[in-house]
């Protein structure tokens, strides 16, 4: 099994490194995972003068699965677009498949007080946000500027999805409602695009054939106004691109911190791309505080979804609650009488409950 490891920028190194002790610990323990590191981001602008390195791309391409760290940096945000570390990740998403985008927002019990909603709202809270990654208006064209009649310059994006690109991710967040709660909401905003239309239409379709499943439909502003409300109404939620990313940031501050939602980026064969939900954070950068478990579920979900050893992700997840129940807590979801940990002993208390 071979896995390419991508940290990236600012705190990605760090938490990256956490994740590879677990891992380690696993490889002790028999599983066969090959690693083999490669730079990307803003580390690959500064090597090759390329967010997404040819070399990168290459290794990504043959490797089982990619494990990442974050992208961004302050030093990138003056480059012209395309060298901008977060192209690379658009790229890759784009060059591997990867259309099938999940983020669980799941509340540990433990961190149910870290939550900016009252307790009674989150505690036992299971989101899955299922997100279409490789279309809609991140890669729709036509894009660009041009001048208007006025001589006025405007800028365009084009929202864009086709009936196949709808149905299959659709298909698969079916498929994983059927293995859940069986109930699915479907968002979008059909009461003005036409993308949103078709999008209905062959989410509606696609349900014929999943009748066990109970299918809604919530327009995007009040989903996001639900899952402050009553997020527990939902059990997977399926959406396009655009609104995927809005809503899965706003879901994430549901489970306490954006420091705790691991993601996958899977393909039609579940080859997967593992990352954690936040980003690079600069500001903590090389501070030893950032909180390294959404890296670490992360390569838990690694496990399940592209190696399909379902005990060896569940032993992962269990020590990282065993580490929360022992009042083990990064900055990000501290609270008083608990225990404030840096980013490797977090790493370390992690791989020590593995071990127990
Ligand atoms: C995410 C991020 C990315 C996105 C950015 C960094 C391009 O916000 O993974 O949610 O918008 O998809
Ligand atoms: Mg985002």
């Amino acid at each position: 099994m071979k896995i390419a490891v991508l940290a990236g920028d600012g705190i990605g190194p760090e938490i990256i490194e956490q994740a590879l002790k677990v891992l380690d610990v696993l490889r002790k323990d028999g599983l066969a995972l090959e690693l083999e590191h490669a730079p990307y981001g803003g580390a690959g602008y500064d090597a090759y003068g390329d967010p997404l390195p040819e070399g990168t791309l290459k290794l990504a391409q043959e490797a089982d699965a990619v494990l990442c760290g974050a992208v961004g940096g302050p030093q990138y945000d003056k480059l012209p677009r395309a060298q901008r570390p977060e192209q690379g990740l658009l790229r890759i998403r784009k060059a591997l498949g990867l259309f099938a985008n999940l983020r669980p927002a799941l509340a540990f019990e433990e961190l149910a007080g870290a939550s900016s909603l009252k307790t009674e709202l989150v505690a036992g809270l299971d989101v899955l946000i299922v997100r279409e990654l490789t279309g809609d208006i991140y890669f729709g064209e036509p894009r660009g500027r041009r001048n208007n009649a006025e001589g006025e310059c405007v800028a365009y994006d084009t929202m864009l999805y086709s009936e196949s690109e709808i149905r299959r991710i659709a298909e698969v967040a079916f498929g994983l409602a059927l293995k859940r709660g069986k109930k699915l909401t479907s968002v979008d905003k059909e009461n003005v695009l036409e993308t949103s239309r078709l999008w209905r239409e062959v989410v509606k379709e696609t349900a014929k054939r999943y009748p066990q499943v109970e299918l809604s439909h919530m327009y995007v502003d009040n989903a996001a106004m639900q899952l402050a409300r009553a997020p527990k109404q939902f059990d997977v939620i399926v959406t396009g691109n655009m609104f995927g990313d809005i809503l899965s940031d706003e879901a994430s501050m549901l489970t306490g911190s954006i420091g705790m939602l691991p993601s996958a980026s899977l393909d039609s064969n579940n080859k997967g791309l593992y990352e954690p939900a936040h980003g690079s954070a600069p500001d903590i950068a090389g501070k030893d505080i950032a909180n390294p478990l959404a890296t670490i579920l992360s390569a838990a979900m690694m496990l399940r979804y592209t190696f399909e050893m379902e005990q060896e992700a569940a032993r992962v997840e269990a020590a990282v609650k065993r580490v929360l129940a022992q009042g083990c807590r990064t900055a990000d979801i501290y609270e008083a009488g608990t225990r404030k940990v840096g980013t490797a002993e977090m790493g370390d208390a992690v791989v020590a409950a593995l071990r127990a």
